[in-house]
């Protein structure tokens, strides 16, 4: 008998990439065996950060497509479609940072949800601070 693929997804920015960016995406697809990856889309990030990204949606989307962790990405317009997102990629593991921790239980009558430590001290926010100064 073949055992059912699992697939896990994640959502996020990922903006000025990181290496917190990619700690948290190995550390999901270590979930299942196939990772999809929601990309916020620049209008989404901007309502949600109050500020707009530095490199547009499809530059982010290629970065994190490029990774050997992840399988497939796609395009996350709005926090009230996650439960649509998960039904639509099937997903068997929704897997988010824990600044996150508690924000999705709801979906846990789908999907299991985890939340994973981020890394220390590193930050979209305070690279951009960085180059700043
Ligand atoms: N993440 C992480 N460790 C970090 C930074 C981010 O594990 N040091 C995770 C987040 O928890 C999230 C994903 O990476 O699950 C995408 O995070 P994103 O918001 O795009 O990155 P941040 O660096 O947190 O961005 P910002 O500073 O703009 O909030």
């Amino acid at each position: 008998m073949t055992r059912q693929s699992k697939t896990v997804i994640t959502f996020g920015t990922f903006d000025v990439f990181h290496i917190g960016h990619l700690r948290l995406l190995e550390r999901a697809r270590g979930y299942g065996d196939r990772l999809v990856v929601g990309v916020s889309t620049d209008a989404f990030n901007e309502s949600k950060k109050g500020r707009g990204p530095v490199f547009p949606e499809n530059e982010r989307m290629q970065l994190v497509a490029a990774l050997k962790c992840v399988d497939e990405v796609f395009s996350e317009e709005s926090l009230e479609k996650k439960r649509e997102y998960l039904l639509r990629w099937q997903a068997n593991v929704l897997a988010m940072g824990d600044d996150w921790a508690g924000r999705f239980d709801e979906f846990s009558d789908i999907c299991q949800v985890v939340y994973l430590e981020r890394t220390p001290a590193v930050s979209t926010t305070a690279v951009i601070e960085k180059i700043r100064t």
